[in-house]
């Protein structure tokens, strides 16, 4: 089985960040100059993905204009001569196709990814959260489709996670097979940190068989009183191997004020006429 499709969920309130998410998507913050999502659809992209869903919601249409052609704006860039802004608004090859579709009630993300269903049929796809970015050498995604090409099953992305911040998170219990996979035993979502099972937490990365729906159709209101994608993963690895993978790379989680800062510092860091002109390195000492 090949992995044709990715599924990017990006409905949430984003509450960690008010009052700004009141009139403004989360996904849309700028990373420099591009909004994170721009960074999540190009690692689907660049993994070799040409089809994806993209989950929104009310207040969201910014992120379904920032991907959709803007006539007017590639009119003036041609006539004036800014072919360099032109080429950098046109952002995906014509042959990928990013596909809209509304939660029209926000009832968590195993809800959200429950209305995939149709747009993925019966094939495994991928799930890329709308506001982790993963910075790497070879793209997070591409990295599970490779485990996924060996083992033909669910591969979930964790990384260490500390004390603090566990309850935060997904948390896997697992069978270490290899330094960075996984065969789960158990999954808890938002667990206290008594009840964690390990400091292993999910990040915003996942290859799902397309048997998952048949387990979101199942569960209950979870943690926060939503439904929860961890839950119906619990039913799915009930019935079938599913493996945690360890990816290499960075990741920021870019929905909170603090870590979105943090993101844009290291980005920044990583430009070297940012980080000339603001004078980064000392200003960090
Ligand atoms: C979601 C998932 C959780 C995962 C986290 C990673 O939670 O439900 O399992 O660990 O993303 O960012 P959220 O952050 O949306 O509450």
């Amino acid at each position: 089985m090949k992995i044709r499709k990715a599924v990017i969920p990006a409905a949430g309130f984003g509450t960690r960040f008010l009052p700004l998410t009141k009139s403004m998507p989360k996904e849309m913050l700028p990373i420099i100059n591009k909004p994170v999502i721009h960074y999540v659809v190009e690692e689907a992209v660049r993994s070799g993905i040409k089809d994806i869903l993209i989950i929104t919601a009310t207040g969201k249409r910014a992120i379904e204009d920032y991907f959709d052609h803007n006539a007017d704006l590639e009119q003036h860039l041609g006539k004036n001569n800014k072919n360099k802004e032109l080429n950098e608004i046109n952002i995906f090859a014509d042959d990928v196709y990013i596909h809209f579709i509304r939660q029209k009630e926000q009832k968590g993300l195993g809800h959200a990814v429950s209305l995939a269903k149709k747009f993925v049929g019966n094939e495994p796809f991928v799930v890329l959260l709308g506001d982790d970015i993963i910075k790497s050498k070879k793209h997070a995604t591409k990295q599970m489709m490779d485990v996924f090409e060996e083992k033909q099953a669910t591969i979930i992305g964790v990384e260490e996670v500390p004390k603090e911040r566990i309850e935060k998170y997904g948390v896997i219990d697992g069978e270490k097979l290899k330094e960075n996979l996984y065969l789960i035993k158990s999954l808890v979502e938002k667990p206290k940190l008594k009840d964690a099972p390990s400091n292993i937490g999910i990040i915003g990365r996942y290859i799902l068989m397309p048997q998952i729906f048949e387990c979101l159709e199942k569960i209950k209101p979870g943690a926060g009183g939503e439904l929860q994608l961890t839950d119906a993963l619990v039913l799915l690895q009930k019935t079938q191997e599913m493996y945690a993978f360890v990816f290499d790379g960075k990741r920021y989680d870019t929905g909170n004020p603090e870590g979105w800062l943090k993101t844009n510092i290291e980005y920044a860091m990583d430009d070297e006429c940012l980080r000339e002109k603001l004078k980064l390195k000392e200003l960090l000492e």
